[in-house]
């Protein structure tokens, strides 16, 4: 038994221990496991709640359960005496003993603890019982889910994300967005929500006159629309180019928007096919991102054109938009700057025309009475802030969207070089995306290759991509979502520290342990034996994934569960240093053990990984 485990040196403590010794190994009968734990807080939650209640605390009173913040301070605890005692007017420690009266035969009759003290000014501490940790662990281990709940209550969630403007090629602008927001999408479908990806692509307004009026006559030329847009990049400034000097073409072009807004099937016809090529380089690199985005998922501001105008008169019958200057514009109060004045939406321009708050508004309506959305999360750049206040708040304001629709926009910083400035090209152009990724891929085959391992060339190139496109996903969603970061290729194609490369490298070092040791996961049926300090830490960590999926739902902060596999990784390595597996002299139910530890760490980082969007592989 190791020191914090029985933790005898703290004196000055109240405590209670288990009647069983703990640490030997017993037969997996001793416990009888009433149900399958999928979460220990919400476990230790109940069974506090239900103990503070035995002691008539007031049922509002919340358990506080936590993670023990440092090793001899219980494995969780349970903070809820100091906030109760002063509601009630008592003495903290007094109350924690009462609880801790109830609660500890209850969690020793169950096998869940083996000590549970009172510190402090009446912190709960409790100690998990390693067997039952261990059963746990086995539970996990051969569950499909890793013993991960799905939802009781699924929501039907619409997740905007992505939405380049298709008038370009896509750049490293769009890649917070479209990695963020897949991440999320993925986590909340395993979660068991109902996922409604809406890519609300720039398909419409001014700038696709002069688009398709240069398509046609690029066509007469040559006749083959996927030629003249082989770079869409190029084809762009060919365009601007030929709209700035030829006033014929800037007319032309002109008049082609307004013949395209009001339906004209020629104009649409070309804007078509203008829209399927864009968006075909779009799907390709969302594949190579490993995103989730499909064809079907597009749902662009041309999608809502017909339903404008009737906004726009809606918001005027309710009183809401005003005319002013000869614009129609909802003046917000809510809004309002610190000397009083409203903000100003405008939702159609003096010419007629609309805007982009205007087609937002009917994305939002459609989501809402379409869609039947009771979640909706924006994945747009902090930039973007004050137009997306308006729009919830207008929409809010125009009963478009009921109070307990949950609004939602998750901003997030800029992606800057290593100057500290917005990231840009060598010669300060923008860093197209598709550039970017087969950079990725190539020096993550450098890498790749300086391991000096055995891999065949279609191997390297398998991996390299794998390490690459992962590296650089990662190197993002493991940042504090709402802050700016630097891109660097150096750091994140590191295999040391928290990086795509170090995690994908962990899980190959378990996949190796299996072919040394000549045996599958799925043979093994030992029990698991939790002894060390070591395999408890780790135990206690891999069962805790359930928290932190809930935790990334809620506040959609991804980097959360990239600390979370990162701190699996790091503890499955000092476990693997303390704790030797197949060395001779191990006997056979200890060694199975822990392999089956082992397996466990490998699935809860490919799980984990995947929620990402990221790949792993057997060998590297
Ligand atoms: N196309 C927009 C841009 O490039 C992003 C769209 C975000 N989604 C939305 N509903 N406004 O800035």
């Amino acid at each position: 038994m190791t020191q914090a485990l029985t933790n005898d040196h703290i004196g000055t403590r109240e405590r209670w221990h288990s009647h069983q010794p703990t640490g030997t190994i017993r037969p997996h009968s001793t416990l009888i496991i009433e149900f399958i734990v999928m979460n220990i807080r919400e476990l230790l939650n109940a069974k506090v709640l239900h103990a503070m209640h035995a002691c008539g605390i007031p049922a509002d009173l919340p358990a506080l359960i936590a993670p023990g913040k440092k090793a001899g301070f219980g494995d969780y605890q349970a903070n809820c005496a100091m906030g109760a005692a002063k509601a009630m007017s008592t003495n903290p420690r007094e109350l924690a003993a009462k609880i801790m009266a109830v609660l500890a035969p209850e969690l020793e009759k169950e096998g869940i603890a083996t000590k549970i003290e009172i510190a402090g000014p009446g912190f709960i501490n409790i100690d998990l019982n390693p067997e039952w940790l261990g059963q746990q662990i086995a539970n996990a281990q051969t569950n499909t889910r890793l013993n991960i709940a799905t939802v009781s209550e699924p929501q039907n969630v619409v997740i905007d994300y992505s939405g380049p403007n298709l008038a370009k090629e896509m750049h490293v602008g769009h890649l917070r967005s479209t990695i963020i927001g897949d991440a999320l999408a993925r986590l909340l479908e395993f979660q068991g929500h109902k996922v409604i990806r809406q890519n609300h692509v720039g398909d419409w307004g001014t700038q696709f006159g002069m688009l398709i009026a240069e398509l046609e006559e690029q066509l007469g030329a040559n006749g083959n629309s996927n030629m003249a847009l082989k770079d869409l990049e190029v084809f762009y400034q060919q365009a601007k180019k030929h709209f700035d000097d030829d006033a014929a073409f800037a007319d032309k072009a002109r008049s082609y928007v307004v013949r395209l807004q009001s339906g004209d099937t020629a104009m649409l016809k070309l804007w078509k096919q203008f829209k399927d090529i864009s968006l075909h380089h779009s799907t390709e690199i969302y594949q190579q991102l490993n995103v989730t985005l499909k064809y079907s998922d597009v749902c662009g501001e041309s999608f809502y054109n017909d339903d404008l105008a009737p906004l726009v008169n809606d918001l005027q019958i309710q009183g809401l938009a005003v005319e002013s200057e000869g614009a129609q514009v909802v003046f917000l109060q809510e809004l309002a700057d610190k000397d009083g004045n409203p903000s100003p939406v405008i939702i159609q321009k003096q010419g007629g025309g609309f805007l982009y708050a205007t087609t937002d508004l009917a994305a939002l309506r459609y989501r809402v009475k379409t869609l039947h959305a009771s979640r909706i999360m924006y994945f747009i750049d902090a930039r973007q802030s004050l137009h997306l206040q308006q729009v919830f708040t207008l929409a809010r304001k125009a009963k478009f969207v009921a109070d307990n629709v949950s609004l939602e926009h998750l901003a997030f910083g800029t992606m800057m070089g290593s100057d500290g400035k917005p990231f840009k090209t060598r010669t300060g152009g923008t860093v197209k995306l598709a550039e970017l990724l087969i950079e990725a891929v190539e020096r993550a085959g450098v890498v790749v290759s300086e391991k000096n391992s055995e891999l065949s060339p279609t191997e390297i190139a398998e991996v390299s991509r794998k390490v690459g496109i992962g590296a650089v996903k990662y190197a993002d969603l493991c940042k504090t979502r709402t802050n700016d970061y630097i891109f660097s290729w150096e750091s994140m194609l590191s295999f040391e520290g928290n990086t795509a490369p170090y995690l994908q490298y962990a899980f190959t070092r378990v996949q190796s342990i299996f072919r040394k040791a000549g045996v599958t996961p799925e043979s093994l049926t030992q029990n698991i034996i939790i002894n060390t300090e070591q395999e408890k830490t780790l135990a206690i960590k891999l069962l805790q994934f359930s928290e932190v999926i809930d935790q990334v739902a809620r506040e959609a902060l991804p980097h959360l569960l990239c600390t979370y596999i990162y701190d699996v990784a790091s503890l499955y390595m000092t476990f693997y240093e303390a704790c030797p597996i197949l060395k001779e002299g191990i006997p056979p139910e200890l060694r199975d053990s822990r392999l089956r530890l082992c397996h466990l760490v490998a699935r809860t980082i490919e799980q984990g990984l995947d929620l990402l969007g990221i790949e792993v592989m057997e060998r590297m």
